[in-house]
């Protein structure tokens, strides 16, 4: 059995959680207090996961997913990360993350940032480009016609593939756009972020030349 652990339980968090669940995965939550803080929260919106503190839900995870607002990602410890397959889901949101002049922000960055923050991981950059309520609603059986797409970028090969086939599970069509710093091409302002798109669809648009890394 494979196990996710989810770190933030809000919307993204909540539907992955609920998605991955359906799946067939174990799914560990956390939030960034205590157990204790998030288990009637758990219970009520997320029947099924296992609510812990951080460091005991990446404990025995095969794949941890980041999903607090992006300014909040340095308050996330980043020992119990280290040598884990890490997914980063987060993005530089205006409204939530403000207008910081640290030049953090822009989707060519924010991915390199967080690959600092957490060093010892094996960051992978996907589930950012599509919006919290499709997670649940727009997943389809591996092989259904015009399966939604998502991109997946890494620079740790085998990890990328470990996330790949998650996304797979979890109802879309997984595509690799190359080695981590490639995210930006599935950021906020890019076409592809929002954007439904197929497997022939997302691949067009990761490799026309506007995009191209
Ligand atoms: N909304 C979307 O459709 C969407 C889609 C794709 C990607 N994203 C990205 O995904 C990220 C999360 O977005 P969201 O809309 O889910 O935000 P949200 O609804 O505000 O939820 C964020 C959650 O993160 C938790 N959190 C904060 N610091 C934490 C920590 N150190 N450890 C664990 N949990 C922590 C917060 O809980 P506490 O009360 O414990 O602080 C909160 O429940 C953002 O970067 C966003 O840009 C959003």
């Amino acid at each position: 059995m494979t196990t996710i652990a989810i770190l933030g339980v809000g919307r993204v968090g909540s539907a992955v959680a609920r998605t991955a669940l359906r799946a067939g995965f174990d799914v560990h939550v956390a939030g960034s207090g205590a157990a204790d803080d998030i288990s009637l929260l758990t219970e009520i919106v997320i029947p099924g996961a296992v609510p812990m503190t951080t460091s005991d839900a990446v404990h025995d995870a095969d794949i941890v997913i980041v999903a607090v607002p992006l300014h909040k990602h340095r308050s996330i410890d980043p020992a119990p990360l280290a040598g884990k397959v890490v997914v980063d889901a987060m993005n530089w949101w205006a409204p939530v993350d403000g207008e910081s002049d640290e030049s953090d922000h822009d989707a060519v960055k924010t991915s390199e940032v967080v690959a600092r923050h957490f060093a010892g991981a094996r960051l992978v950059k996907s589930l950012n480009h599509i919006g919290y309520h499709e997670l649940e609603e727009h997943g389809a059986e591996t092989g259904a016609p015009d399966r939604r797409a998502l991109a997946v970028a890494g620079d740790d090969d085998a990890a990328a593939r470990v996330v790949m086939a998650m996304i797979d599970r979890l109802g879309f069509d997984p595509v690799y756009s190359g080695p981590l710093h490639t995210g930006r091409n599935f950021g906020p302002g890019t076409r592809i972020f929002n954007s439904i798109l197929t497997r022939d669809e997302l691949e067009a648009a990761l490799m026309s030349r506007e995009l191209a890394a």
